[in-house]
């Protein structure tokens, strides 16, 4: 084996801003290929169900990596790594959150969950090693070392027990609780189970390019909560052969979420204003984030 593990076939050097769409296919492209190339040679049940975990998904943590280096002047060369790393540790929670004693899910993205198609053992060691994946692709980001290590050390915090493990432990301890979760609670619940690891994800850019972070940390973070409240509503909402997921299940197993506490259209309000204060963030990049702001206004109009 060698410690080669860098996808470096045709990096792209544009470094000009695409629409939404576009950039968000190729995003998800960028970020797959890392995982593949990094997991080639491998063969069994572990690998191939981790190749499946990160197929399929809409990529937005990998835009977001992306696009926010972008506009600190790194090309998708560079930021692709950290877009494969928070993919594939996306892919992990998911691989996790699906399996019987978590939220007991049968289908994912369309497909059976990886407990499903393989066996729970299968899904819970899938899930570690995407986990470790994620901080072996992180270290070749294309940027000074000390904004590489700022990098693992921040998702890792972020993926932890102060973040998305703090927000899943709160999310299941709620199903069972006597009173009902406070707004205030939700709030926390929610930033730490799907916030974080989107949070991070936009504060790739500024990580990368030793900036100020706080700007695209608020727009991350509002953006977070405003993608978990679409979930939520799609969870009433949606299809489930569209959403690729079951719906209908967050009442049924009295999960807190901003829908609980606000009601649809209350929740529906609340994330349009968060989707205005995530694009008021943005005031600072000019012309150069409206396709940041457009992932915004999406991640509240999506289907799925
Ligand atoms: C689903 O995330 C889980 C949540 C954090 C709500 P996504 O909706 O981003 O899932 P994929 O990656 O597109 O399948
Ligand atoms: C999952 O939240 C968040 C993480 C995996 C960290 P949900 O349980 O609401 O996500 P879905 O609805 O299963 O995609
Ligand atoms: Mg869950
Ligand atoms: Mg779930
Ligand atoms: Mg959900």
């Amino acid at each position: 084996m060698t410690d080669q593990t860098q996808f470096v076939a045709t990096p792209s050097v544009d470094l000009s801003r695409k629409p939404f769409d576009v950039a968000l296919i190729s995003a998800a492209s960028a970020a797959q290929g890392q995982i593949d190339f990094a997991l080639t040679g491998l063969v069994g049940p572990v690998p191939d169900a981790m190749k499946y975990a990160t197929a399929g998904g809409k990529g937005l943590r990998a835009f977001l990596a992306i696009e926010t280096a972008r506009l600190h002047g790194f090309h998708a060369g560079q930021s692709s790594f950290a877009a494969g790393a928070i993919e594939a540790l996306h892919a992990y929670s998911l691989v996790h959150d699906d399996l019987p004693c978590m939220d007991d899910d049968d289908m994912r993205r369309g497909q059976p969950t990886v407990h499903k198609k393989w066996d729970e053992v299968t899904a819970v060691l899938a899930g570690d090693a995407l986990q470790a994946l994620a901080f072996q692709l992180v270290h070749f980001t294309g940027c000074p070392a000390e904004a590489r290590s700022n990098l693992s050390v921040t998702l890792a915090i972020a993926a932890g027990a102060r973040g998305m493990v703090g927000g899943q432990a709160m999310d299941i301890a709620a199903e069972t609780a006597d009173d009902p979760l406070t707004l205030d609670q939700i709030m926390a619940l929610q930033t730490g189970k799907t916030g974080a690891l989107i949070t991070w994800s936009a504060m790739v850019g500024p990580r990368m390019a030793g900036r100020n972070i706080d700007p695209l940390g608020k727009y991350g973070d509002c953006l977070g909560l405003a993608f978990q409240i679409a979930d939520d509503v799609l969870d009433i909402e949606g299809d489930a052969a569209e959403v690729g997921k079951a719906v209908g299940k967050d009442a049924a197993a009295g999960k807190a979420t901003f829908v609980s506490l606000l009601g649809l259209q209350g929740a529906k309000n609340r994330a349009a204003e968060l989707v205005a204060e995530a694009c008021d963030a943005l005031s600072g990049y000019g012309g150069d984030a409206e396709t940041l702001k457009d992932a915004a206004r999406f991640v509240i109009a999506r289907r799925k």
